[in-house]
């Protein structure tokens, strides 16, 4: 080993490894790359990047680990692996190129349910002009984080009346923002329901029949964080009672989402496979390159995971 490089183990049994090796393999701080499943002696890796899961075992054979990174913002696939070491660093990626393509996806649900796009596209089949005009729209976000605070941020900035909930109490301007406390007064104003949640213990089944009925009728929502905030049965029933008016889904408990789950036929619901925002190698690379060298000169790294709150 190179005593100035660092070895890296890349895990991603979800994403093609091959841009990361080809970014990260650029740097000169950067020695060996090996990408798992692999044979090879791992004894010189100090640092682990993953996007989940990672096999079994696999720390067990890197006795020099001192980071580990997500290579997505989720950490949720680290925070449930028994093998991970809680006294060892672990980071995410935050992103401007991840915040800005979740907003736009977001928003792009958002102006497909105000504007009745599925009606009209329904519409087109029959050659049928009828004009279903628009209201304007409160909207709630679950979660003003990195990626949750960009949007809020944003529809503010498009006209939306925006509605903010947080463990935490934020401040944006704009946004009403509410506390973990203020639950129920932040889901009374939600007609349209973002949730932008890390999973924990905490927040895990979240969106259930109890949050649905906090919503004023008609509310519409739009899960983009993790599967296991929602609990599926809950949502169509309340599809079903006519309750909520319908939701976009990009996460779900098992992905891809199983082809007999009642979700893929509900009219109500509108399915994509978990591409709300997908990490962009190119610049996650400088974050983690940036990273290795705080590593290196016994700096604080960036973005690390507060491990007791899971997120
Ligand atoms: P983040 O920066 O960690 O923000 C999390 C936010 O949730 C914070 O505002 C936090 O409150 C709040 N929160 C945490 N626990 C809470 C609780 N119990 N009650 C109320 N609020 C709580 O996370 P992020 O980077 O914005 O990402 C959010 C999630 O998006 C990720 O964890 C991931 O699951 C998901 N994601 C999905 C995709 C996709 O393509 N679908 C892509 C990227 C990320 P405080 O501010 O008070 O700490
Ligand atoms: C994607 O889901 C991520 O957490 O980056």
């Amino acid at each position: 080993m190179d005593q100035q490089k660092v070895d890296i183990l890349i895990s991603s049994s979800v994403w093609d490894p091959k841009p990361w090796v080809e970014g990260l393999s650029k740097s000169d701080l950067v020695g060996e790359i090996h990408v798992w499943p692999t044979k090879a002696d791992l004894t010189n890796v100090e640092v682990l990047f993953v996007w989940k899961p990672l096999a079994e075992r696999v720390i067990d054979l890197l006795p020099n680990l001192k980071w580990i990174s997500s290579l997505g913002a989720g950490v949720d696939h680290l925070m449930i692996d028994a093998q991970i070491p809680s006294d060892l660093p672990i980071t995410r990626i935050v992103d401007p190129f991840l915040a800005r393509d979740m907003t736009n996806y977001v928003v792009m649900g958002l102006m497909m349910h105000q504007r009745s796009m599925l009606s009209h596209l329904e519409n087109q089949k029959s050659n049928t002009w009828e004009r279903i005009t628009y209201q304007s729209l409160k909207v709630g976000v679950m979660g003003l984080g990195a990626l949750g605070g960009h949007l809020a941020e944003k529809l503010v900035d498009l006209g939306f009346e925006v509605f903010g909930f947080s463990r935490t109490l934020k401040e944006i301007e704009g946004v009403k923002c509410f506390e973990a406390s203020g639950i129920k007064d932040f889901l009374g104003q939600a007609e349209v329901l973002v949730n932008l949640l890390p999973v924990t213990p905490q927040t895990t089944d979240i969106l259930n029949k109890e949050v649905f009925e906090g919503l004023p009728k008609g509310a519409y929502l739009i899960n983009v964080a993790r599967g296991n905030h929602l609990v599926e049965q809950d949502l169509i029933d309340s599809l079903d009672q006519g309750h909520l008016s319908g939701a976009l889904l990009d996460v779900f408990r098992t992905e891809p989402l199983p082809s007999d789950s009642a979700l893929w036929r509900h009219p109500k619901v509108i399915i994509t496979p978990h591409v709300a925002s997908v990490t962009t190698p190119k610049s996650a690379i400088e974050l983690l390159l940036n990273n290795l060298s705080r590593l290196k000169t016994g700096e604080d790294l960036l973005h690390t995971v507060n491990i007791n709150q899971g997120y």
